[in-house]
């Protein structure tokens, strides 16, 4: 992951909407046309309507006419890796394949790369209703 990518992650992440849990996630997605897109998480007062940074990132992207993932970083604090939630596994997984990476960061960096494939095994895309 170079440092424009793990910088952008911060600078989302400063932006989450989060005054009901205090977990404040940044992400960013590399589409195929090499742009990044950044997002973060937007809560809300009625809980339930609130969504992931990722949903964000990947909603800038589809609004830039890009359709294509091929890098994923996720960023937020704590001791447990912040690694993205079940719903938006998926949601990558619908503009992904297997091998793309996902840096799960911290503030101070990296701490680890997954795949989308090891994070969603076995996973269902867009490729089994053609
Ligand atoms: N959250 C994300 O934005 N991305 C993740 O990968 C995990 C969880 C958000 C959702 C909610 O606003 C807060 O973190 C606590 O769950």
């Amino acid at each position: 992951m170079d440092k424009a990518m793990l910088d952008l992650a911060r600078q989302a992440m400063a932006k989450a909407h989060a005054p009901y849990s205090g977990f404040h996630v940044g992400a960013v997605v590399r589409g195929a046309n090499g742009r990044l897109y950044a997002g973060c998480n937007v809560e809300n007062a009625a809980y339930p309507e609130g969504w992931c940074a990722e949903t964000t990132a990947i909603a800038a992207m589809v609004m830039d006419g890009e359709t294509r993932i091929v890098e994923v970083a996720v960023m937020g604090r704590g001791e447990g890796l912040v690694t993205p939630c079940g719903g938006c596994r998926q949601r990558i997984r619908e503009f992904a394949v297997g091998d793309v990476p996902i840096h799960i960061c911290a503030p101070e960096g990296l701490r680890r790369t997954l795949t989308l494939g090891e994070l969603l095994p076995l996973s269902f895309g867009p490729e089994h209703l053609v």
